[in-house]
Parts: C-alpha cells; structure tokens; sequence
C-alpha cells in the first residue's frame, strides 16, 4: 500500500503535535506576531575579500585572487528583542560574506571547516550518509548556479571534517547572474543550511553592466529564508516524534529572515532599485508583492538577464530559485511601503522625501532558444515517493533509484539533452542541475495512472509554455504535480561527476538526490 503524501503529511501532523524536538519534552514555538516589526534596518552581508593570490591552474603566469571563508559557528542577534541565535556560518555571518565574480576571471576559495564534532539541530541516523558514527560537523561547499570543474563543485560525499579545509577553484566562465553558496553535505544538508551556511556569489560581464541597471547604494541583495525559533530566539527545526528517525518531509518556519533578520526596514531614495532575491529556504515557496499593488519588474533569473522584462504582481520562487527585480520608488516619496509574502509583511521600504528620478527598464534583448532538435536525446525521468512503515518516514526518488545506485544519466559533453520530468506525486518539486544551465520547454498535464501502469505517457492536456519570468536561462524548475515538465539541457563545461536533485532539502536528503556523469566524447560507448 503506498500512502499519497497529503495522507501522510496529516497522519504526522496530529501526531506530531504538539511541536517534539526528538527526543525531549514538547517545546513551544515563539509566535512571530509577539516581536515589533521594522525595528532593524537592513543588514546588507559584507564583500568577500581576498586574503592572497594564487596561479590560475589554467595559465601558472596568471595570479588569481585567493579567498578564505571559515566555517563557524557564532551568535547573532536576529530580532532586537531576541537574545543571540546560534547559528552556523562563513566568516561568522550567515548569510556569509558576498563573493562577486567578473565572467571569465577565475577565483579560489580556501573553505576551511572549524565547526564543532557534533550538529545542534536533529541528526536523523537513518538517512544514507548520516549513520551514527559520522561526525556531526562535517562540511562541503557548493556554488549553485556555477560552472565549476567537478572537483570543486562540492560533491556531497566530499565533505570535510572540522579542522581540515579545502581550495576550491572557480573559472567563471558563464554569464553574469546571481549564484549562491550553500553547503551540500550528504544526509544533512537541510540541517546545516537550516542553521545558516549559505552566501551570495554574484558575476557581474560588460553585457549587463551595459544596460545601466541600479549600482551601488541601489542595488540590494535580498537573501530570504523562513525560519521558526523557539521563545528564547533559537533556531527552531520540527523533528518527527521517533526519536531515532527524526527527519520530517518538509520545513515551513512562521517567519522570514531577510538577510539574517527578522522584519527589517530599508531606507530607500525616491528612484529604481535592483533586488537580487535568493529563495533559500528549505521547502518553502515564495510568494512575493508590494503593498501598493504595484509590480516588481522581474530582468533576469537563476542564470542571468531574461529576454524581456516582466511585470509581476505576485512573484513566485521555488526553493533554490533567484530573481532580480526592479522596483520603482520614484512616486512614493515620504510612503512607507512594504514587501509582503504569505506569511505577511516582512520588510518596510522607508522612502525618502528627496527629488524623485526615474528610470526607463531596459528594452528587450536577443535571447537564444536552444531548438528542440538540437536535442540527441530525451530521457523520461520520473519523480516518486513512497511511504516507508518502518522509521515512520517516507522516501523521495528520482527516476526510482536511490543515490547508491550505479549512474544512469551520463550526458556526452558537448550535446544537449532534453529531461522530461514526470512528477508521479502530489506536489511541487523544484529540480536542480549541477553545472549547466537549461531552458524549460513546456509542462504538460499527463495521466499518472496510465503511466504507472503501462509505461505510455498519455497527455490530457496542451503543452504550457514556461511563464515569461521563467522563459531564460534557468538552473533549477519547478516541476508541478501531475505534469511532465520539459527542460533542454546543453552539457557544456566539463567532464565528470556531479548530481541533480530536488532543492526541498528534506527531499534532497532522503534519496531525491542522484549523481549524473558527463562523458567526455571520446569516451562514448561504440554504439
Ligand atoms: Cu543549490 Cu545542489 O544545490
Ligand atoms: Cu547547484
Ligand atoms: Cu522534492
């Protein structure tokens, strides 16, 4: 008997309730509604800085700048009516200190672990990579988003333990975009994210800094993530009520922190501003508006300038997923509007009176469609979940294998692909690639049963072009329920291996997660 996932969810949550950390006495959530709002501004994170150089491993006469980014635990003050949260993170900040890139110039980082033996929040020794036994401190880094040769791409079995480090390299050969950094590490992922390990990492290539968007002082990362915390201001992370297996499917905190803050205030000039937002929340989608009603303007996606600017009344973004938007304060001198989620309102613009100036949003600029026939293959790839009765728990699988299972998508380096996801669930999976970036096709409502059964897709409705906003360059898709969502894939960038997975990072973590290896040409099977 396989228990559809709504079942499952509801049979957990009244068990579950009151919130149990595993283990322990219940333990009460703190209501966000109790804390003042707009009581901080902004926090904006701090450039990375390089601590040296090094010789570009491509051409040794070329010195490259040399970065290093402890990994530590540290204390701050997420509301000032809370008392320090502790919290994991780079340099001491979570999100940690911004890396920017210029396209084509290469960087190393040196990540060096300095955590503590044992993790704060509910290790689940179930999960493949989490057994007992396994240091709780353990650490391997990943830029999402970034083109990076497999050996510094943060391969999740790669971690490092604390005391010891590792130099990543990154070329940067791609695009301008806003990346992210965020650790990888196999079996807690979701739980070292949960306690802050993720930072922005932004390219920045003449192209885009030839349309003039908003610099400076107007151009502000929005790193956003939902959180619940307990009345004393920590991190408070759901566990399910068997101790020994406490991994739950999904997270939804109560509240959002917006650049490691709750409910900030940022005080803006009458003009445009760029936002460069980064959903980096474990499961939670993002719904986000402005409280005047107007649009935010949504140029480019996860991997860098869309075709055509996007007015957006309502700005969705699944896990994993970033938006850069314009939003235009010109007319709003001396207003105080608000940007405002599901869950309510959770920053205040604070518009100053001063000369208002406007800005015209750049026109639309050539962007390729990669032609469905380019394609030398498609491969049908399911997403599924079971229920397990043993642990209470349930099991996330991509094309029905577990991560230990020989790799079946080996891509030839140079070709592109089209992945067609068959979503045989009830919701929503946001599904990341390492390495490359893609285009989604379309989506297509199809017949689960049918194809269960037999093996046939069979359509039952029209293929749905991607959204505007979705319709450039991407790196990680929702795949919706009941569709089969197409991605065209270019396999470019370098041989070896790498992983695709769902960004729900409990999914991620229990098995929705699969290594793919890109082979070099010459090494293709003789047909
Ligand atoms: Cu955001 Cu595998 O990563
Ligand atoms: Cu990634
Ligand atoms: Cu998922």
């Amino acid at each position: 008997m396989v228990l559809r996932r709504r079942e499952f969810l509801a049979s957990l949550a009244s068990a579950a309730l009151p919130r149990l950390r595993a283990g322990s006495t219940p333990r009460p959530t703190l209501d966000p509604a109790s804390l003042a709002p707009f009581r901080t501004s902004l926090p904006i994170p701090p450039l990375a800085r390089p601590v040296g150089e090094r010789p570009s491993p491509l051409d040794p006469k070329v010195s490259l700048p040399l970065y290093r980014l402890p990994i530590r635990e540290f204390r701050a003050k997420v509301h000032p009516d809370l008392p320090p949260t502790r919290l994991w993170g780079y340099d001491g900040a979570s999100p940690g200190p911004t890396i920017t890139a210029r396209s084509g110039d290469g960087l190393f980082v040196e990540w060096a672990n300095e955590l503590p033996e044992a993790h704060f929040l509910p290790v689940d020794h179930t999960l493949h990579g989490a057994e007992v036994g396994q240091p709780g401190g353990r650490a391997v880094v990943h830029v999402h988003g970034g083109r990076v040769p497999p050996e510094s791409d943060g391969y999740p079995e790669d971690f490092w333990l604390p005391g010891q480090s590792k130099t990543y390299f990154y070329p940067n050969g791609q695009d301008a975009a806003t990346l992210w950094y965020h650790d990888h590490t196999m079996g807690i992922n979701r739980l070292n994210i949960y306690a802050g390990l993720f930072g922005l990492y932004i390219v920045r290539d003449a192209a885009e800094e030839a349309l003039g968007l908003p610099r400076g002082s107007e151009e502000i990362p929005l790193v956003l993530c939902d959180r619940s915390f307990t009345p004393d201001g920590q991190l408070d992370y759901p566990a399910a009520p068997d101790g020994k297996a406490p991994w739950v499917p999904e997270v939804f905190g109560n509240t959002m922190l917006i650049n490691g803050v709750l409910s900030p205030y940022l005080d803006v000039e009458p003009r445009t501003y760029r936002f460069r937002i980064l959903n980096a929340s474990n499961g939670r989608f993002l719904h986000l508006s402005l409280s005047t009603g107007d649009a935010l303007t949504q140029i480019a996606s996860d991997q860098g300038l869309l075709g055509a600017a996007v007015p957006l009344k309502l700005l969705t973004l699944a896990p994993g997923e970033r938006a850069d938007v314009l939003v235009d304060f010109s007319r709003l001198g001396g207003a105080r509007p608000t940007l405002k989620n599901d869950i309510g309102e959770i920053l205040q613009f604070r518009v100053g009176a001063g000369t208002s100036t406007s800005f015209s949003v750049p026109s639309p600029r050539a962007l390729e469609r990669i032609p469905e026939s380019s394609a030398v293959r498609t491969r049908l790839l399911t997403l599924e979940e079971y229920t397990n009765f043993v642990g209470h728990s349930m099991t996330m699988l991509l094309n029905g294998a577990h991560w230990t299972q020989p790799v079946t998508e080996k891509p030839l380096l140079g070709t592109t692909e089209v992945w067609s996801l068959i979503n045989l669930t009830d919701d929503s999976h946001p599904i990341h690639l390492h390495l490359v970036r893609f285009q989604i096709l379309d989506r297509r409502r199809f017949e689960p049963f049918t194809f269960q059964t037999t093996g046939v897709l069979k359509y039952t409705g029209p293929p749905v072009p991607p959204e505007a906003n979705e319709a450039g360059w991407k790196d990680t898709a929702a795949a919706h329920p009941g569709m089969v969502t197409r991605i065209i894939v270019p396999f470019l960038g370098f041989p070896g291996r790498y992983v695709w997975h769902c960004h729900i990072l409990e999914h991620e973590d229990n098995e929705m997660m699969r290594p793919f290896e890109i082979l070099r040409p010459e090494a293709a099977p003789t047909p």
